[in-house]
């Protein structure tokens, strides 16, 4: 079978379930599920009841599919993503944004805990991605081009959408939440970051560092979909000020970060 076969076989056991228009879309990031407990009228699909669907391993990951309304509007959301370090090929992390693009969703909102490299940043602060830099030395798009998708070389001038950007502002500055914007540099993982690799990658243009994101941005602009791109600054990741970081301070944070978080991505599907 090959991956649009895949699609979509995933794409025909969604639709059985839930066959009505949906407008967008949302990937949780690490520890950033709470989200779902303001979806109405939930459908909980289970990835492990999806055919060809993949099942995550990360802790702070639940690995299920929620369809329902925030805001009067229709989104599906993917609780639990699949992320490169956990050992899946780029065909199985990006095949959720894949299959929500054959459900005929265009518009996107990927989400993801980060380390922040900017100096003006600080742990619980939240980041709309401006753009990304790919230092995960891979891209989902290698190998045989399906046109059905989209072109062999997509354009990426534009990787995370100007109106969107601008929506997100207006939320944040309505709600009276600061927001800031910057540049997600993306790196394989699992481990993080040393000290002379966080001076690379903000040297080179990053201002906030992550495992995950990056593949899914680049499979939903080869499709032409809108994305909108928001990190939650979990750790500061400055090489001269380094503590030791593990998982559980990542979830920590982002539990704290969550209520700003629901409150701005709420606000800013109902503008959609
Ligand atoms: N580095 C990489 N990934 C991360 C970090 C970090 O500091 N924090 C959360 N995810």
């Amino acid at each position: 079978m090959d991956i649009l076969q895949e699609i979509n076989k995933a794409k025909e056991y969604i639709l059985n379930l839930y066959n009505k228009k949906i407008d967008a879309a949302i990937i949780l990031g690490t520890g950033l599920g709470s989200i779902v407990d303001e979806v109405e009228n939930k459908l909980v699909i289970a990835y492990k009841d999806i055919p060809e669907f993949p099942v995550s391993t990360v802790a702070g990951h639940a690995g299920e599919l929620i369809i329902g309304k925030i805001n009067k509007k229709s989104v599906i959301i993917m609780n639990g993503r699949f992320h490169y370090y956990e050992g899946y090929s780029m065909d199985t992390v990006t095949f959720g944004v894949r299959v929500i693009n054959a459900l005929g969703i265009k518009d996107i909102i990927i989400t993801n805990a980060a380390g922040g490299m900017n100096p003006h940043f600080k742990a619980g602060d939240l980041m709309i991605i401006e753009d990304h830099i790919n230092f995960m030395g891979t891209n989902p798009l290698i190998g045989k081009n399906y046109e059905e998708l989209g072109p062999r070389f997509p354009d990426m001038s534009e990787a995370y959408n100007s109106e969107l950007i601008v929506l997100t502002e207006k939320s944040a500055k309505e709600l009276g939440y600061e927001i800031k914007k910057g540049v997600y540099a993306a790196v394989t993982g699992p481990n993080y970051e040393t000290p002379a690799e966080l001076r690379m990658l903000r040297t080179l243009g990053g201002d906030a560092v992550g495992m995950s994101t990056v593949p899914e941005v680049i499979a939903a602009n080869h499709m032409s979909m809108r994305v909108l791109g928001i990190s939650c600054i979990t750790d500061m990741a400055i090489a001269d000020n380094l503590e030791p970081l593990d998982h559980r301070k990542v979830l920590e944070t982002a539990a704290k970060a969550q209520n700003k978080f629901v409150s701005i991505v709420k606000s800013v599907i109902e503008k959609m």
